[in-house]
């Protein structure tokens, strides 16, 4: 195989595996085994092709005689990744040409070999003029846009679509008792630290995006408190209420999830148990984190697809699963104690209107925008994921 066919292929497998089976992408590239240049280079064109994938095809539609949906999976995603590279890289247009043309060639679709020339032809005589704006909202299915406007200002909506487009970063949890000396920490989050050098972390660190780090932090337990995390897998959050001196119950209905969070925290009690019909008794606990199952559109940054993923429709359906987890949440605290509301959206349907009405308020002492009685955290604010956490006492 030439080089560069190798990385271009994968990243053609990649969105194919992620758009049409379920895959995410940022576990899928985890798992890729090609040289460390070729993994740059596969992430690039995987992460471009996501983030543009609605203005890519469109810019396909118009140079075939075909429409996309029509089209083969795998000639499609040959020239997603191709014509991400001519309209986003820096690489020779007949170079990304070619290299498309031998990557069908070395699929199972190699009869449309010329197929795939002659739009990439076309597309490559009219690169310079195809993209006429760089606005971020084309970028977004349009109900997403229409639900933020009806939200928040406009500059914030703008904010929030050009922020997730970027790149995530890496960000690390420091257990307690770890050196941290030369590390750049997070502004307002303790023990939230950016990760910039390649490889293992050493002991000590658990990767977990500041925002994660944040809702972990916000939970209001003394040492020695009983604490349900009551949607825990893969267990990020438990392990930090671990570290933080709780006693830690983690439940999660998922129960592949739940084994490998039993495995990669076995300190924590775990149990396979559905949120809205928990087998607690009612008081047994002084605290519920409910970090409930969500939309996920606060991740795009690390996650592009999950905006092909939901529609308001699905979010309707997920704001009422996280209402009768919450219902059920409170009523597993003891009188006093407290369910700390977080969910990685920021659609209003699954943050500020499930707490509404309720006796709840922001975390103290962590960045964000108030909104509602929680807080807001995002790309855009505090260089984080989407995060939304609220504290609902029990009265
Ligand atoms: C946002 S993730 C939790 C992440 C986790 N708190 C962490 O920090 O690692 C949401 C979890 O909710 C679980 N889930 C979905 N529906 C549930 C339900 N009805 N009851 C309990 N868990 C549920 C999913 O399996 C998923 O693991």
């Amino acid at each position: 195989m030439k080089p560069g066919v190798a990385a271009r292929r994968e990243a053609a497998t990649a969105i194919g595996r992620i758009l049409r089976s379920g895959a995410f992408s940022n576990r899928l590239l985890e798992l890729s085994t090609l040289p460390p240049r070729d993994v740059d280079q596969l992430r690039f064109l995987t992460y471009t092709a996501l983030r543009h994938l609605k203005r890519i095809d469109e810019v396909i539609e118009r140079h075939s005689d075909k429409k996309m949906s029509t089209l083969d999976g795998e000639v499609a995603d040959v020239l997603r990744i191709a014509t991400a590279e001519l309209l986003f890289g820096r690489a020779p247009a007949h170079a990304v040409v070619d290299t498309a043309v031998e990557s069908i060639k070395a699929g199972k679709r190699g009869r449309a070999a010329g197929f795939v020339n002659g739009v990439l032809r076309s597309i490559v005589r009219r690169a310079g003029t195809e993209l006429d704006s760089d606005e971020p909202r084309m970028e977004y299915p349009d109900w997403l846009v229409e639900m933020l406007d009806g939200q928040w200002e406009r500059d914030e909506v703008t904010g929030f679509l050009t922020d997730s487009l970027g790149d995530a970063g890496r960000q690390v949890r420091a257990r307690p008792g770890t050196d941290v000396a030369g590390l750049t920490a997070v502004p307002g989050i303790r023990g939230a630290f950016d990760w910039t050098a390649p490889g293992e972390l050493p002991d000590g660190f658990v990767v977990q995006d500041a925002a994660s780090i944040a809702v972990g932090n916000a939970v209001p337990l003394q040492t020695g408190d009983l604490v349900l995390d009551m949607a825990a897998a893969p267990g990020g959050k438990a392990a930090h209420l671990l570290d933080r001196g709780a006693r830690v119950f983690a439940a999660d209905r998922n129960q592949r999830r739940a084994i490998s969070g039993h495995r990669r925290w076995p300190e924590v009690a775990w149990t396979v148990a559905d949120g809205v019909h928990p087998p607690f008794r009612s008081g047994s606990f002084d605290h519920v984190l409910l970090d409930a199952p969500c939309s996920g559109l606060g991740t795009m940054r690390r996650r592009p697809e999950v905006r092909f993923r939901t529609d308001p429709a699905r979010i309707a359906e997920m704001a009422d699963r996280q209402r009768a987890m919450l219902a059920r949440a409170l009523s597993l605290v003891a009188p006093g104690g407290t369910v700390t509301y977080s969910v990685c959206t920021v659609t209003a349907a699954e943050t500020v209107e499930v707490v509404a009405g309720l006796p709840a308020v922001p975390p103290v002492d962590t960045p964000g925008r108030q909104w509602g009685n929680g807080l807001l955290l995002g790309p855009h604010s505090t260089g984080t994921d989407g995060m939304f956490i609220s504290i609902v006492q029990r009265r």
